[in-house]
């Protein structure tokens, strides 16, 4: 081909995110572990096509310009270009908020009080099953709205307020139906042993067993979750309830994610290792030992700052010796009604800088790529490289930087699921 004579067709594409000061790829090693996880693989001045929803090319604008003749320009407007946030722990299908037990804690009482006075999950248990379908769906519609809004694009959703055939299986229906026509991604966790339902407490094997040989079975069935946690705390499931359900859980082929180590140290995570689950999440108080069994175990810490803060606990989840460890790390919102009422990654994220003294990379490494892994969805999510799909937040920032310095700000400028543009600032 004769220099400067022919010029190459350009390519078509449908969507060409441009103009940004900085895309974060995120590209490299999944999961991300100790120094690697402070990478953001940064392409400054940065583009990325779309076609098909997926991704096609990402680059440096202008030779990005060059090769695509695209449909639909999104103009970044010198803001950042990063991949949607990956939420790996929400409780979105609840029928009513409990702010007076926020209060309740800011004047002196436990979380573990409450709920042994018939509060906390036991109250949203109450509220649940009272509640018609209707009213719970239109709940989860707006909370997975807020979730789009606050530019997360994917969310690991747990049911665990119903404690009951129906109910669990009526809160899972919900998020399959408004998940189908809505552009938030829904990955569903069975979170039956989320608390031992009333009507069990003198007879809790049976509870027990009836999760693992009726409830489990028919989740299963029906295909309505891929995952199964279990909160085993302080006040919830003891270590052999747990190990009961989750190796049930294990043995049918759920993926596993356990509660652990929020309220008081039980050997949760050591069992989360030992049967393999892919995450151990809150481990505000998990133990140098057990930190080498996660590491080994290669099980993902979710962390979760926002209910850190909300419950007002003295015990600082052990961040960085978990990073020091090489455990993979993920941040996640908890989003529910008793112990962290946000939806917002980007407040998780500044809270994972200031309370658990993560570095802005590294909180936004483990926002979305690790966050993925968790939930073993990293081939398609949580990365900005060709053949991704197109999950994209633009952030109405200069430098990622201000992810960690400014608090509570919206900065989402526009949202991007699977190459459709689906939030975007006038
Ligand atoms: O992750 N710890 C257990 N489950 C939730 C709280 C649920 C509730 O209080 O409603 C959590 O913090
Ligand atoms: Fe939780």
């Amino acid at each position: 081909m004769g220099a400067g004579t022919i010029r190459r067709a350009m390519d078509p594409c449908d969507l060409l995110v441009t103009n940004a000061a900085e895309v974060l790829t995120l590209r490299g090693p999944v999961p991300r572990v100790g120094a690697a996880l402070d990478d953001l693989g940064i392409e400054p001045d940065g583009a990325v096509a779309i076609r098909a929803g997926r991704i096609v090319a990402v680059g440096p604008a202008r030779s990005i310009a060059a090769r695509f003749a695209p449909r639909r320009t999104l103009d970044a407007a010198g803001g950042i270009v990063l991949p949607g946030f990956v939420d790996a722990h929400t409780h979105p299908v609840f029928a009513a908020t409990r702010e007076r037990e926020f209060d309740l804690r800011l004047r002196g009482k436990t979380y573990q009080e409450i709920t042994a006075a018939g509060g906390g999950i036991f109250s949203s248990v109450r509220s649940l099953r009272a509640a018609s379908t209707a009213d719970l769906e239109a709940g989860v519609r707006r909370h997975f709205e807020r979730f789009l809004d606050d530019g997360t694009t994917t969310i690991e959703a747990k049911s665990g307020y119903g404690l009951n055939l129906d109910d669990e299986l009526r809160s899972l229906e919900i998020l399959r139906r408004v998940a189908a026509d809505h552009a938030l991604e829904v990955f569903s966790t069975f979170l039956g042993a989320h608390q031992m339902p009333e009507e069990f407490k003198t007879r809790r094997g049976d509870y027990v067993a009836f999760l693992g040989e009726q409830a489990l079975p028919e989740v299963k069935r029906r295909g309505l979750a891929r995952a199964c946690d279990v909160f085993c705390d302080d006040g919830a499931f003891t270590l052999d309830e747990a190990r009961a359900v989750l190796t049930a859980a294990r043995d049918q082929g759920f993926q596993l994610r356990v509660h652990a180590d929020e309220l008081a140290q039980i050997g949760a995570s050591e069992l989360a290792a030992e049967l393999g689950a892919a995450s151990a999440d809150h481990l505000c108080k998990v133990t140098p030992e057990a930190i080498g069994a996660l590491a080994r175990a290669g099980t993902t810490a979710v962390l979760l700052p926002a209910t850190v803060l909300s419950l007002g606990v003295k015990a600082i989840p052990p961040a960085r010796a978990l990073i020091a460890a090489r455990v993979p790390v993920a941040i996640a919102t908890d989003f529910n009604p008793g112990t962290s009422y946000t939806t917002s990654m980007p407040l998780s994220i500044a809270l994972a800088c200031c309370l658990l003294r993560l570095t802005v990379a590294e909180s936004i490494a483990a926002a979305t790529v690790n966050a993925a892994y968790s939930l073993r969805l990293h081939d398609r999510i949580g990365r900005i490289e060709p053949g991704m799909q197109a999950d994209l937040v633009v952030l109405a920032r200069s430098s990622h930087l201000f992810l960690g310095y400014e608090l509570g700000a919206s900065r989402v400028h526009a949202v991007v699921k699977e190459g459709r543009v689906v939030r975007a600032s006038a």
